[in-house]
C-alpha cells in the first residue's frame, strides 16, 4: 500500500488543517467546542449541497432561531418557507420532528453516535458527523468529499456505489483517536478546495505523498462510478390563476416530493403531456412558456398555462404577486412563476 500508516495521514492532514481551514459560520475558532445545535443545523443543510449554498440559509435559521428550543417551537409552515431553495424538502420536515424531540426531552443533544442516530430524522452520516465535530467522539465520518479523497488515496477500483462499505473502513484506518471532528473536515475542506472533482491540485496537496491515485497518474479518474442511467421524464402542467393581483397557492400534502411545500397548482406528473387535466377552474387558459426540472430520479418537464380568474376562488391561498418571493416556493415553482410574470412586462 502506498499510503503512509493512518496516524502520518491524520497527522499531516491536522497540521495542514491548523493553517487552512475554511472559516465558516457553525465551526468554532481557536480549539473551542462549537454548539451542537449549530453543528447538526449545518450538517443537516450540508448533505447534498454546497458550503456556499448553505452559508445564507444557515445564517437565516440561527438569527430566527437561535436555538434548539426555538426551532422547536417555530411554525411548520415558517420552517418550510425559511427551507424554500434549499431542495430536499424532506430534510427540512426532519429537522423539525428532531427538533422537537430535543427540546422535548431538556434541549440538549445526546454526545455519541448512538444517543444521536437514535433521534428521527437523524442518520447514520449526520450522527457521525455531529458526535465527531460538536461533541469530540471519534466516530468514522463519510460524504461525498471524503469519498473522493478516500478512494484516491487509496487507488479504490471498485465503483460506486458499491464501494461504500470498503471506504467506510478505509476511511476508519485513517480516522485519529482524538481530533476526530476536525480530520472529518479537514477531509471535506481538501476535497472541497484541493481535492476537487475534476481538476484536483496535487500539487499543493499536503497527502500527495502517499496517494496512490496521484502516483498512478489520473486521480480525477477516482472516484469509479458506474455508467449512469439516463433519467426517466415525467410531464406536467402548471396552472398560474391570477385575480385582482394576486395568485392561487396550493399546499402540496404533506407526505411525498415537495411535501408540505407553497406550490403553483399542477395536475398529474405522468409519461404524456397531460394538458389541463387537474386544472384549478375551467376557464381559456393559455400557454406562457415551459420549462425542465431535475429532479434526483426523474426529469420532470412542465409548461405553464395561465389564465384570469372572475372572482377568487375558494380553495388555496391568494398571494399578492408584488410580495410572491416571500411565499417560500421551492426553485420548480418559483422559477415557473417567472415564466407565467414575464408576460407581464
Ligand atoms: N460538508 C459537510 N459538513 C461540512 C463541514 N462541517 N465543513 C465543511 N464542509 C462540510
Amino acid at each position: 500500500m502506498l499510503v503512509d500508516s493512518g496516524s502520518d495521514t491524520a497527522a499531516t492532514l491536522l497540521a495542514w488543517y491548523d493553517r487552512h481551514a475554511r472559516r465558516l459560520p457553525w465551526r468554532a475558532e481557536g480549539g473551542a467546542r462549537p454548539d451542537p445545535y449549530r453543528v447538526w443545523l449545518s450538517e443537516v443543510m450540508l448533505q447534498q449541497t454546497t458550503v456556499a449554498a448553505v452559508k445564507s440559509y444557515f445564517d437565516k435559521f440561527t438569527r430566527l432561531w437561535p436555538t434548539v428550543d426555538a426551532l422547536a417551537a417555530a411554525d411548520d409552515a415558517d420552517v418550510m418557507s425559511a427551507w424554500a431553495g434549499l431542495g430536499y424538502y424532506a430534510r427540512a420536515r426532519n429537522l423539525i420532528t428532531c427538533a422537537r424531540a430535543v427540546s422535548g426531552s431538556g434541549g440538549r443533544f445526546p454526545d455519541t453516535e448512538e444517543g444521536l442516530r437514535a433521534l428521527p430524522g437523524i442518520g447514520g452520516y449526520t450522527a457521525a458527523a455531529v458526535a465527531a465535530i460538536a461533541f469530540g467522539r471519534r466516530a468514522v465520518v463519510v460524504d461525498a468529499n471524503v469519498e473522493r479523497v478516500v478512494t484516491r488515496l487509496f487507488a479504490v477500483e471498485q465503483p460506486l456505489p458499491a464501494a461504500r462499505p470498503t471506504i467506510a473502513q478505509l476511511t476508519d484506518t485513517i480516522t485519529p483517536a482524538a481530533r476526530a471532528g476536525d480530520f472529518a473536515q479537514a477531509m471535506m475542506d481538501l476535497g472541497a478546495t484541493i481535492c476537487t472533482p475534476r481538476n484536483p491540485t496535487c500539487a499543493i496537496c499536503p497527502l500527495m505523498h502517499g496517494c496512490a491515485a496521484r502516483i498512478g497518474g489520473a486521480p480525477e479518474t477516482y472516484p469509479r462510478k458506474l455508467p449512469k442511467r439516463a433519467k426517466p421524464i415525467r410531464r406536467a402542467t402548471m396552472f398560474w390563476l391570477e385575480c385582482d393581483g394576486a395568485v392561487l397557492l396550493v399546499r402540496r400534502p404533506a407526505s411525498g416530493l415537495l411535501g408540505g411545500m407553497r406550490a403553483l397548482p399542477t395536475g398529474p406528473w405522468v409519461d404524456e403531456d397531460p394538458g389541463a387535466t387537474g386544472a384549478p377552474a375551467a376557464l381559456p387558459w393559455r400557454d406562457v412558456g415551459s420549462g425542465r426540472h431535475v429532479f434526483t430520479h426523474f426529469a420532470l418537464d412542465y409548461r405553464v398555462l395561465a389564465a384570469q380568474a372572475p372572482s377568487r376562488l375558494n380553495v388555496g391561498e391568494w398571494w399578492p404577486l408584488a410580495t410572491l418571493d416571500t411565499a417560500g416556493l421551492p426553485t420548480l415553482f418559483a422559477r415557473a412563476a417567472q415564466i407565467a410574470m414575464l408576460e407581464h412586462v
